[in-house]
């Protein structure tokens, strides 16, 4: 009897999951994913299709490294595995347990302007907001208790938990990040080895009580009295070098680079070939590799079989803050971006 194999098993001879070698640790709403498809450009990078998210939650890491490798692509030696988790930077508890996995990882962290990456951030928590709430609110079913009949300030109510929320998963109910397709043709069974994301569609929906409801950005980072609230998420991340401290503490800055998000933008080669020569790979990625799409106003990415752009939640439109708000925060970062200079080595010339 010739063997049968699930169709999940099959794959190139010599190839295995292995843990992986370099991790993409955050910010979240830096580029992470951008980040991530565009090193997977490089045939030496093999990715994990989703957020893994072993470190970060308590329920995955007790199920142990195995558990983690079975969510890896298969590889080549000599490939390259790379996670991405935006939410390893945040958490207290990812360093040390990264480093008993592997003390010599090479760690990536990409960063924008705090004040542009709290704005992104304020943007997708209040889209997820949004989704989460509408079909609801929307819905006029009797006795649902979210009826068209509901309040605003009930809507409000209901909204509040995901501005506040210790939100630095960024990947919560529904809101599980999406990827670019995988690529097809030569080498797919590899590349797709990993695990898949899933997309979960959202109605589109027209501005209702619960959006106007929802608190604008100005509120929520500036107190009444005119302070700033620190507390906030979207600002307390963006506070770097809190973060990074706790990194560095755990791993030799050697092992660590910061990837210029702003600069991705702009010019994704630029910081392409910044990683290539840290993870020790050959400049591969070319900038045949990238085309401007003016529709989507960001670069898109030139496969060998097709061009593709991120999804939609990727390069969102942001709302219009309050010019005098923003340089209010550019002033109260300003100090915590010289010491973010001072531990990375580094002046990324963030406007005061
Ligand atoms: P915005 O949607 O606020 O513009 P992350 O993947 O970490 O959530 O980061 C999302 C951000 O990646 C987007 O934030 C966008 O600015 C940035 N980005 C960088 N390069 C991009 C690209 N080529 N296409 C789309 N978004 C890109």
């Amino acid at each position: 009897h010739p063997m049968v194999f699930p169709s999940s098993r099959v794959h190139f001879p010599k190839t295995s999951r292995r843990l992986p070698q370099a991790l993409i640790i955050g910010v979240r709403k830096c580029g992470t994913r951008a980040l991530l498809e565009m090193l997977y450009l490089h045939p030496r990078i093999q990715k994990a299709g989703g957020e893994v998210h072993f470190f970060d939650r308590d329920e995955n890491y007790l199920r142990g490294l195995d558990w983690y490798r079975k969510k890896m692509p298969h590889s080549f030696r000599g490939q390259i595995t790379i996670e991405k988790s935006p939410s390893y930077f945040v958490s207290p508890e990812v360093p040390e347990r990264v480093r008993a996995m592997n003390a010599s990882i090479k760690l990536l962290l990409i960063v924008r302007e705090p004040v542009t990456r709290a704005i992104s951030d304020y943007t997708q928590l209040r889209s997820h907001a949004a989704t989460a709430i509408l079909p609801l609110a929307e819905s006029s079913a009797p006795g649902s208790g979210y009826g068209a009949k509901m309040s605003t300030s009930a809507l409000y109510a209901k909204l509040q938990p995901a501005h506040g929320y210790d939100n630095a998963l960024g990947s919560g109910a529904g809101a599980k990040e999406t990827a670019l397709s995988g690529r097809t043709g030569a080498g797919a069974a590899v590349r797709r080895g990993g695990a898949t994301t899933t997309t979960t569609s959202v109605p589109p929906t027209t501005p209702s009580a619960a959006q106007l409801a929802a608190k604008s950005f100005e509120e929520l980072a500036i107190f009444p009295n005119g302070t700033v609230n620190e507390a906030y998420r979207p600002l307390s991340i963006s506070m770097y070098h809190v973060h990074l401290h706790r990194w560095l503490e755990v791993f030799p800055r050697e092992q660590l680079l910061v990837v210029n998000g702003d600069r991705l933008i702009e010019d994704p080669l630029s910081q392409l070939k910044r990683i290539e020569a840290f993870l020790g790979i050959e400049h591969r990625v070319r900038s045949e590799h990238f085309y401007f799409n003016e529709t989507k106003g960001f670069y898109c990415l030139r496969y060998d079989n097709g061009d593709r752009c991120l999804r939609e939640t990727k390069g969102r439109k942001h709302p219009h803050v309050d010019p005098v708000v923003v340089s209010r925060l550019r002033k109260f970062f300003a100090e915590y971006n010289q010491r973010f200079y001072e531990l990375v080595g580094e002046d990324l010339g963030w406007p005061e």
